[in-house]
Formats: C-alpha cells, sequence, structure tokens
C-alpha cells in the first residue's frame, strides 16, 4: 500500500449534488486518494461507473490500490491533467463531475514533493512529475519582478517586492534548493511577530500556483469537465482559493445567464439575449459545517459551487 491519507472534505455535500445512482456514469478530475470516489461508486451501487483524472503518478497508485479493493470493474484512472478531460472522457457521457482542487495531504507531507515549509525537502512543488518546471527553476530563474507579481497576484502578500528581491540578493550567493532554505529566508526578512501563520506561507502557495500553472489549468479543465456532462447533467468544484472560487462563480453565472455580454463591460442596454444552458441549484458557495470544520482542519477554506446542465 502507498499509505496515501487524505480526509475527503464536504462528501455528504457532493453526494448531496451529485445524486450518484446506480447505472450513473461519473467524472473525478481530481481523483486523489479515491476518498471522493468511493463514496460515490459505493452510492451508486451496483453498477454505477467512475471515471478518475489526476496528474499524480502517487495519486493513481494509490486511488488504484483503494478502489481496486472494494470497486473492480466499475472505475478506470488516468493520469492527466483534468484540462485534458476530453481526451479521455466523451463528450455528453456523463452524469455528474467533480473537481476537488489545490494539494493532497500526502502532497503537502511528503518531504521529498517539497510542497510545505514545514519540512525539509528539495523545493520541487510539482503535481506531475514528469513536466520540467520545478519551484526552484522559478526562485532561481526569474526577474525579482516576475517573482513579485506572483507574490501579489496569487498569494497576496503585501511585502512582495521586498522578498522578491531578498531572494534575488540570497541566490547571486548560493542557489536556493531547499523549502527550508526559502522558508528560514523569508521568515528573517518578514519575522513571524504575532501572526499565526508562518510568514512563507503565501509565498509558498504562490509558488505552488505558478509551477503547477493551476488558474489557466482550471479554466480549460471546467470547460472540459462541463462538456463531459450529459443535459441533467451536474458540476461540483470545491476549492480552497478565493481566486479560484471566484472563477467557478464567474463560470456557472456566464452559463446561467440569458444574455450575452458583447465586449468588456456589461451595458444592459447593448445585453444580446440567450438561452441559458446552466441553473445553480444552490446560488451561494456550500461550506463545511462546524462538525467538520472541528474535525478536519484542510476544510477550513473550502468552498462547494453545484452547477447544473439543463436539458
Ligand atoms: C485535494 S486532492 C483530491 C483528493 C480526493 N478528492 C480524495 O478524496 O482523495 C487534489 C488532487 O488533485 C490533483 N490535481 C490538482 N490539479 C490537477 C489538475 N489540473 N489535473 C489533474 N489533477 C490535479 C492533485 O494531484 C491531487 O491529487
Amino acid at each position: 500500500m502507498t499509505g496515501f491519507k487524505h480526509e475527503p472534505v464536504l462528501v455528504g455535500e457532493v453526494l448531496a449534488a451529485l445524486k450518484p445512482q446506480a447505472g450513473g456514469r461519473y467524472l473525478d478530475g481530481t481523483v486523489g486518494g479515491g476518498g471522493h470516489a468511493a463514496r460515490i461508486l459505493a452510492a451508486s451501487a451496483p453498477d454505477g461507473f467512475l471515471v478518475g483524472l489526476d496528474q499524480d503518478g502517487m495519486a493513481i497508485k494509490a486511488a488504484g490500490e483503494r478502489l481496486g479493493a472494494e470497486f473492480a470493474g466499475r472505475f478506470e484512472l488516468h493520469r492527466v491533467n483534468f484540462a485534458a478531460a476530453r481526451e479521455v472522457v466523451a463528450a455528453g457521457s456523463c452524469d455528474g463531475a467533480l473537481l476537488d482542487l489545490g494539494v493532497s495531504s500526502p502532497q503537502l507531507d511528503r518531504a521529498e514533493r517539497g510542497f510545505s515549509f514545514q519540512a525539509d525537502g528539495p523545493l520541487d512543488m510539482r503535481q506531475d512529475q514528469r513536466q520540467p518546471v520545478t519551484a526552484a527553476a522559478i526562485v532561481n530563474g526569474w526577474g525579482a519582478e516576475e517573482l513579485a507579481r506572483i507574490f501579489w497576484e496569487l498569494g497576496g502578500e503585501r511585502d512582495s517586492r521586498r522578498l522578491a528581491r531578498a531572494i534575488e540578493r540570497e541566490r547571486a550567493f548560493r542557489k536556493i534548493e531547499t523549502t527550508r532554505q526559502l522558508a528560514e529566508l523569508i521568515e528573517r526578512e518578514s519575522p513571524r511577530g504575532g501572526r499565526k501563520a508562518h510568514p512563507a506561507t503565501k509565498i509558498f502557495m504562490a509558488l505552488r500556483m505558478e509551477v503547477n500553472d493551476e488558474l489557466p489549468k482550471l479554466a480549460a479543465g471546467l470547460e472540459a469537465c462541463w462538456s463531459a456532462l450529459k443535459p441533467g447533467g451536474v458540476l461540483a468544484v470545491i476549492t480552497f482559493h478565493s481566486l479560484e472560487d471566484r472563477m467557478v462563480k464567474d463560470f456557472g453565472r456566464n452559463l446561467a445567464r440569458d444574455y450575452e455580454v458583447p465586449g468588456e463591460v456589461d451595458v444592459p442596454e447593448l445585453r444580446v439575449p440567450k438561452t441559458p444552458v446552466a441553473k445553480w441549484p444552490k446560488g451561494k458557495a456550500i461550506l463545511p459545517s462546524d462538525a467538520e470544520l472541528k474535525a478536519n482542519p484542510r476544510a477550513r477554506s473550502a468552498q462547494l459551487r453545484v452547477i447544473e446542465k439543463l436539458n
């Protein structure tokens, strides 16, 4: 066994949204350790079928072991980016699709993956280890202006310029190759003071999002998962970052609108009528219950949005 331990979030809420049924076909674009997938397969017994995708080879192996033990013959797994879901899932073939974004607990917990400032490891952060660009390549290769831009835009780091310049100075002296080196540099430049969060939290998040091209892949992934759905199918997306949530919200709103906005600005007089192709069964984001927040700290910033394809 791979020892892949990840507590899935918002499980009851995801099942309530997807309503898995016998004979149904489901797409899990972020299968991870198979936590949500197992629940979807159990709820769609005896013959519901699930296609699971993940870009991380370790996740695909763990999901295969977990699901294979209980649901052999009722699932298939592909190591692909969900942005490329169209390559493995036929258009209009699924009753439900799930994206549970971000990192898995094992990705964070294994020092050698380089996602965490809590443990020392190579500055890597690739979810798909077949891709060439690592966090070290960005930290040591990009100009201070570019680094500051991603620290601010993706991490919301207010000290982005100063920290980027500190990185530039440090790497002129020696390359920054480990998570500890980077975390200690940020901590020296930006002491923790009374703050609860580690001062490198936002820098690490921004780097992870850049290394894995997360926002552009999400835009493509939403389109790909949407096209995989049958009429009446449901797309459920769990986000952990406000920029991701905004993308999902805008995506759903555009589909559910009865007009197009020609151009950049929405001028009501210029709107062009169109037939809505989606509805929001719940307009607002669904948040974890207090009990879940207590039991699973990873659920803290999770938000679920659900979009239904109209017939
Ligand atoms: C939060 S975990 C999912 C956990 C899963 N729902 C479970 O219950 O075990 C997110 C997973 O999505 C994968 N992932 C993130 N972005 C991806 C993308 N663009 N394409 C494919 N997999 C992605 C990560 O490798 C990780 O395994």
